[in-house]
């Protein structure tokens, strides 16, 4: 292949943050906010990159220099990645990298594991390296492993998967829980949210109160399992009062924020079943389970008390090939 290009979902936890981490189960569904990245064959032994979404323009490198020096942000994922994918599978020319997005970094719905996920899948058909989904997790969360330090790969197994996953890390169950639907409302609190440190803040305190977070994690767990089943019967109500449950427990692990906490108690003030933060906490988005009478009072009320609506499509397709050229 000369050039392809592919696309892999967003992301939106359910149910689960935070236990996940330490290999508990968690829900998450893929969202049709999809990141999309070009690599072109360019001749050279050069690696070039322009994401200008994330703020990058004309990133250039030469191939023995990949990974050394201090990082930008926007292509740490990237180059890391093709770092370990030439020391794998060695290859005589280099690549030109164009991303594109659908959506802002900023919102939490997972930037970072999208594009390292679609740079993935386009460079191993570009060079023609089968890799099944597994091997594409392998090779991705070696990545977020080495760039970040932390994480269940939850994130990634959303944007290879798709769908509504059960997913225990690292991809030890990757379980397509299919529904008919999913009946939410996303607010984003317009603060971005840094994961790893909220990770680490969870970690430290663990340290401090290894019996009171640990059954935490477990009662998280519970809820899981039972929000499984609820999501597969359909039964809104239930799964809303999972949601809160499952909210008061990232409380008592202090990843809330004063937004998140505003936004969740509009939401249930406006007829919501249920409402909780989704992902690392300390901003980013919430979510809040509704029906077709309560669905534009609640979004409303969110707006009101400072949240911005976001219109995601969920259970989105997994990564996907959408153009290529020999
Ligand atoms: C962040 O969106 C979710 C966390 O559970 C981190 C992770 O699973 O990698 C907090």
């Amino acid at each position: 292949m000369k050039k392809v290009t592919a696309s892999a979902p967003g992301k939106l936890m359910l149910f689960g943050e935070h236990s996940v981490v330490y290999g508990h189960p968690c829900l998450v569904t893929a969202v049709d906010q999809r990141l999309s990245v070009t690599v072109e064959r360019n001749g050279e032994n050069i690696f070039e990159l322009d994401a200008p979404d994330l703020g990058l323009k004309s990133y250039s490198k030469h191939v023995s220099d990949l990974g050394k020096k201090q990082l930008p942000q926007a292509v740490r994922f990237i180059e890391t990645l093709y770092k370990i994918f030439l020391e794998k599978y060695p290859q005589k020319e280099s690549v030109h990298v164009i991303t594109k997005s659908d959506f802002s970094a900023n919102f939490g719905f997972g930037s970072s594991s999208a594009s390292t996920v679609a740079f993935a899948k386009a460079i191993s058909v570009l060079y023609g390296q089968k890799l099944d989904k597994r091997e594409l997790f392998d090779l991705c969360y070696q990545v977020v492993i080495e760039v970040q330090g932390v994480g269940s790969g939850f994130d990634l197994a959303a944007a290879i998967w798709g769908g509504t996953l059960y997913y225990v890390p690292p991809a030890e169950k990757v379980e397509n829980i299919k529904l008919p639907k999913l009946s939410i409302v996303v607010g984003y609190t317009g603060v971005k949210a840094d994961t790893p440190t909220l990770v680490r803040m969870v970690q430290n305190l663990k340290v401090d109160h290894p019996k009171k977070v640990n059954q935490v994690f477990n009662d998280i767990t519970r809820l899981v399992g039972v929000a499984r089943h609820e999501l597969t019967k359909q039964k809104w109500s239930q799964v809303g009062k999972l949601m809160t449950e499952n909210h008061q427990l990232l409380k008592k692990l202090q990843v809330s924020s004063r937004e998140l906490e505003k936004l969740t108690k509009a939401s249930l003030q406006a007829g919501a079943y249920g409402a909780k933060l989704s992902g690392a906490g300390g901003g980013d988005c919430m979510i809040a389970v509704v029906n077709d009478k309560t669905r534009d009072k609640v979004a409303t009320a969110i707006e009101k008390a400072g949240g911005q609506i976001m219109t995601v499509k969920t259970q989105a397709q997994g990564v996907n090939v959408v153009h290529s050229e020999k």
